[in-house]
């Protein structure tokens, strides 16, 4: 065992009053497998099992404060009393079996696509999704104020039904992303124009929260954009910019990530160079708020020196995780070779089986024999063998051999 190699990265450490056994979280994860909104089995287990794992927190994947915020019609939902109790049940879950809880909340904006969704698309301004063809509608004054209601109270649910964090989700081109981007806000209004005007959707959401529940202080983290990737967009300027007005609000931590769904090739380029984690170390030099450094992160070596050298106080793991979820306790035990890492990490473009939207069916699976495995009834059994024999493929064009 190697963990003397990995001392800062196994030091605890506490947010708050929230103790972290280490400094390794598992990114959010959507794997779309909600029934009208409601969490099921599967995602109980999913996010159980990577509680299991050894992760300091866990953090739910994208979780919509609506109907209309939500990407397919498997999406985990918030906010209204029927989703409280899966959602305690989900939070529990993942405390009873050693990490922390964090969920992500988000409404898709302009980037959701009706075919998946079923419903019409809105955001800050009309917006032409050239690439799928989808023109999505600019929000009245009146349902933007209803929308801050309903992270609001999505907000207060998620803290009341037990998980420790909260995750915001501002970047992705998601719809709160996209009132802050200047690429996606072309509003006229007191939502527009300004950074002070574009923020405050923002700023009314989070005073909303603690005038209704001030224990949440401290517990709201935000994911953001350092590069959209396009002009008007965010930036590393625009992001410090952001940085410093959240500071305001006593934030727990920020996740620092880049891209759109239109600038994804970027985003993959980027993210193999390891400029994410360069962005992430530029944030942390301009704030004390925790700092969360992903993206591409494919063993805790590589984690550990971006703690080390002052790039991050904790590192995100998502993909590296969904392909083999033993990657903590092979890498403990000093048995890194037996780790089957992801097929995207080594090629870029090489695998996209485990996002569901870019699947016919929108399922979520991994092609590793190693990863979760959902229940049959959701995936069946013939989807997951045709699943391992596309690994075996793959694996074998990626490495020449396949690993034991
Ligand atoms: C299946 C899957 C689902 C994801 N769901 C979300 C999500 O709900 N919210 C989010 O911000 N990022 C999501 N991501 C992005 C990851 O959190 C992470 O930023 C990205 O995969 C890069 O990190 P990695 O190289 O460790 O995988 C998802 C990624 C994958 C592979
Ligand atoms: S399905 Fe493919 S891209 Fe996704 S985690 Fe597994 S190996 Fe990686």
């Amino acid at each position: 065992m190697k963990k003397n190699k990995l001392k800062f990265l196994f030091k605890s450490k506490k947010i708050g009053k929230v103790f972290f056994k280490n400094k390794i979280i598992s990114s959010p994860i959507s794997i779309n497998m909600a029934k009208d909104g409601l969490v099921t089995k599967n995602i109980i287990d999913f996010f159980s099992n990577l509680a299991k794992s050894g992760v300091g927190m866990v953090t739910v994947g994208a979780t919509a404060i609506s109907k209309q915020g939500n990407d397919t019609l498997k999406g985990m939902m918030s906010g209204k009393k029927i989703y409280f109790d899966g959602l305690k049940l989900l939070s529990n879950s993942i405390k009873k079996n050693g990490s922390v809880s964090s969920i992500q909340l988000y409404h898709v904006g302009s980037q959701g696509n009706p075919i998946h969704s079923n419903h019409e698309t809105v955001g800050p301004s009309e917006y032409h999704f050239k690439k799928i063809g989808v023109r999505s509608r600019a929000l009245k004054i009146e349902e933007i104020i209803r929308i801050e209601k309903e992270f609001s109270d999505a907000i207060i649910q998620c803290y009341k039904s037990n998980f420790d964090f909260i995750e915001l989700h501002l970047a992705h081109g998601y719809l709160l992303h996209e009132f802050l981007s200047g690429y996606f806000n072309k509003r006229t209004d007191n939502y527009g124009i300004t950074f002070k005007n574009r923020f405050k959707i923002i700023k009314n959401i989070l005073e909303q929260v603690y005038q209704l529940e001030p224990r949440l202080k401290g517990r709201i983290g935000f994911r953001l954009s350092a590069n959209d990737y396009v002009k008007t967009g965010f930036n590393l300027q625009t992001v410090k910019q952001l940085v410093k007005n959240l500071d305001k609000f006593n934030p727990a931590y920020y996740v620092i990530t880049a891209g759109l769904y239109e600038t994804a090739k970027n985003k993959y380029q980027d993210m193999k160079l390891g400029k994410y984690w360069e962005y992430a170390k530029e944030i942390k030099k301009i704030t004390k708020t925790n700092i969360i450094a992903q993206g591409g992160l494919t063993n805790l070596y590589l984690a550990e020196d971006l703690i080390k050298n002052n790039c991050a106080d904790f590192v995100g793991f998502a993909q590296s995780l969904i392909a083999d979820p033993n990657l903590i306790k092979k890498t403990i035990r000093g048995e890194e070779e037996k780790i089957i890492p992801c097929i995207a990490h080594l090629k870029v473009g090489s695998c996209h089986r485990c996002r569901y939207l870019k699947q016919k069916d929108n399922t979520f699976s991994c092609i590793t024999p190693t990863s979760w495995k959902p229940s049959a009834d959701i995936v069946s059994k013939k989807n997951i063998k045709k699943d391992l024999l596309i690994w075996e493929k793959i694996n074998k064009e990626v490495y020449g051999k396949y690993k034991k």
